[in-house]
């Protein structure tokens, strides 16, 4: 844009407003989206189920999902690390999820359906502001905690820790935990984010 004839302090007003356009443009391209399967754009705009082929996550590593114009993470956990969740409660903020957004028939230190508990599916946005947190399974990273880190997720934007079942730490600025969206098995290796899962 010019700004041929624009006095001083109009000028410096469109400066600024120039400005904020062009750090919203920047926080909404900085969400990095892989999905491995992916509706249409309408039917994402719609708001659609999405459903993801989960078969070929290896065991420890996270795959990214698009729903609803958000990412959710989906990691596949080994045994060991579904073992050592529950062990530190006293580090976690709500370690019950007692205050986060999760379905009912999520439960447990594991936040997962029962019988599935080596899949966790989480909504990949800080609670905090909203950036998108790494995925640290790298057991007692020094950066992150040294021998305490048993792996979870890191926000870069303001430093908040999440355990490997999105639940947050303690002492940092995220007040709960990675939010669970609704999702069902339609298969051992497909799900379907958007669909609750029925009682069975
Ligand atoms: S947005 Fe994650 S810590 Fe602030």
């Amino acid at each position: 844009m010019s700004n041929d004839g624009v006095n001083e302090g109009r000028r410096r007003f469109l400066t600024g407003a120039t400005c904020v356009v062009g750090a919203a443009g920047v926080v909404g391209a900085a969400v990095p989206f892989v999905g491995s399967w992916s509706p249409s754009a309408k039917a994402k705009a719609a708001g659609a189920p999405v459903k993801a082929n989960i078969s070929n996550i290896e065991p420890g590593q996270m795959v990214t999902f698009e729903w609803r114009g958000k990412p959710v993470y989906v990691v596949r956990r080994t045994q060991e690390t579904i073992d050592s969740l529950g062990k530190q409660d006293e580090v976690l903020r709500d370690p019950s999820s007692a205050e986060s957004k999760q379905p009912e028939y999520i439960n447990g230190a594991h936040r997962a359906q029962e019988g599935k508990e080596e899949f966790l599916v989480v909504v990949g946005l800080c609670t905090h502001l909203g950036c998108a947190p790494m995925f640290r399974p790298d057991v007692g990273a020094q950066d992150l905690g040294g021998d305490a880190w048993l792996g979870g997720f890191f926000c870069p934007c303001h430093g908040s820790k999440f355990d490997l079942a999105g639940r947050v730490y303690k002492g940092v600025p995220a007040p709960t935990n990675l939010d669970i969206p609704p999702y069902s098995y339609e298969s051992d290796g497909v799900i379907v984010i958007g669909v609750d899962q029925e009682a069975g």
